[in-house]
């Protein structure tokens, strides 16, 4: 009796013992199975984290370096996120790297917004980059109309905005480069090779008339509601490598027409010798202020003189009361005509443009034309200029 008895405890320990080995192995495989699993997950996860990761330093414009040696700085990738309208974004680094670190060497003019430097972004493309040097909030204004005009006015004959920076207190826009800068400085180059005489040949400067013009027609014609330039003259009228001409800053020049009080931009009141009487007088501007300047301009392209120069001898200075009298006079008209043109245009056709240039410029503002009838006069000037006839490009990076 005891014996099967102790058979019996014998039996029930074996089972005992077998469950518990078969808990342990079943517990043993569970384990292990859960650091498979794991370590699978885990693996997965990283290798998202990694991507996410090159995403975000695409999102930087960074480009990964490929290998540890190649950690040094790798060069700008000025591929700019770009916003609604097409303008891009670019960083102040960027356009930094861009510009030479914004080097005196490439310095290609100042104005009233600050300096403008010539740039290549690695896509190879040349731009112009206009830093503004004044903070505060007027700068700040200009600044965004310019690119809020800029975006919706597209013309082959207006100088197109390729994008803008805006961080920190830096404020920067970024422009297509043009390779022979303001026609003002072809106009009256100063000393150099040349001794100071203009090479802007007869029918150069027939082909910039024609399409400054065509710039301020779409302006005021084929936009609604018309943009008024406010500051057309020949330092916003820049020339690409081929002399052809695009018209600049209207986006700065527009701004400032409803500012009440305060302090009123050199801009609003335009630039001395370009501006139109009823204007300077009364304030009262419209397009027709915009064809008083294309006046100029025309004058200035007709004469080579710039618009007031006191040094001159008396009755002189100022462009348009000294020509006015001669524009309409057949022959007086070579009496105002370049030197540097000799030779270069029939007599009929200085005779053309020195009257649209006198009716541009008339006291009356309501009987100057409209920039429409300008380039219809100005068309049948204009012959096609061979493109080995222009001059090199002075900016030619
Ligand atoms: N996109 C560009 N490409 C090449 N050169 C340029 C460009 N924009 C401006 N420049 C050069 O920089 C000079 C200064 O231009 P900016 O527009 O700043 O001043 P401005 O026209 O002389 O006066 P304002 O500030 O009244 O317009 C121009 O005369 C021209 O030589
Ligand atoms: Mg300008």
């Amino acid at each position: 009796m005891e014996g099967e008895y102790k058979r019996e405890e014998s039996a029930a320990l074996l089972v005992i013992v077998v469950l518990a080995a078969l808990s342990l192995a079943s517990l043993l495989i569970a384990f292990s199975y859960y650091c498979y699993i794991s370590n699978k997950v885990s693996k997965h996860l990283k290798s998202l984290n990694g991507g996410k990761k090159e995403e975000d330093d695409e999102e930087k414009g960074m480009q990964k370096p490929k290998d540890a040696l190649s950690v040094k700085e790798e060069p700008e990738v000025p591929v700019a996120t770009t916003e609604k309208g097409g303008l891009q974004l670019f960083t102040y680094k960027q356009l930094h790297a861009a510009t030479g670190g914004f080097g005196k060497g490439n310095v290609v003019g100042h104005g009233s917004f600050g300096s403008v430097y010539r740039g290549v972004l690695s896509d190879s493309r040349k731009i112009a980059v206009k830093l503004m040097d004044r903070p505060g909030k007027q700068g700040e204004d200009e600044f965004k109309m310019e690119v809020e005009l800029l975006k919706g006015l597209h013309s082959p004959y207006l100088l197109g905005l390729i994008g803008h920076c805006s961080e920190g207190g830096h404020r920067l826009l970024v422009y297509e480069f043009m390779a022979n800068g303001g026609l003002q400085e072809h106009l009256y180059p100063s000393g150099g090779s040349c001794g100071g005489i203009s090479k802007l040949d007869w029918d150069t400067r027939m082909q910039i008339a024609l399409e400054a013009a065509k710039g301020l027609e779409y302006l005021h014609e084929h936009v609604s509601p018309p943009v008024i330039h406010r500051d057309f003259k020949s330092s916003n009228i820049l020339l690409d490598k081929n002399f052809h001409a695009k018209v600049s800053d209207f986006g700065l020049a527009k701004l400032g027409s409803n500012r009440a009080g305060g302090h009123v931009s050199t801009r609003v009141l335009g630039t001395q010798g370009y501006v139109a009487p009823e204007y300077a007088l009364t304030g009262h501007l419209t397009t027709k202020s915009d064809v008083y300047s294309y006046g100029v301009v025309l004058l200035e392209l007709l004469t080579g003189r710039v618009p007031v120069d006191m040094k001159r001898p008396p009755g002189e200075g100022v462009l348009v009361t000294w020509a006015l009298p001669m524009l309409t006079d057949r022959e007086k008209v070579v009496q105002i005509m370049d030197s540097a043109l000799e030779g270069q245009y029939s007599m009929k056709d200085a005779v053309q443009v020195a009257a649209i240039a006198a009716m541009c410029v008339q006291s009356e503002a309501d009987y100057r034309p409209l920039m429409a009838d300008v380039v219809q006069s100005l068309v049948p000037l204009v012959k096609n200029r061979p493109a080995s006839k222009s001059v090199k490009a002075i900016n030619d990076l």
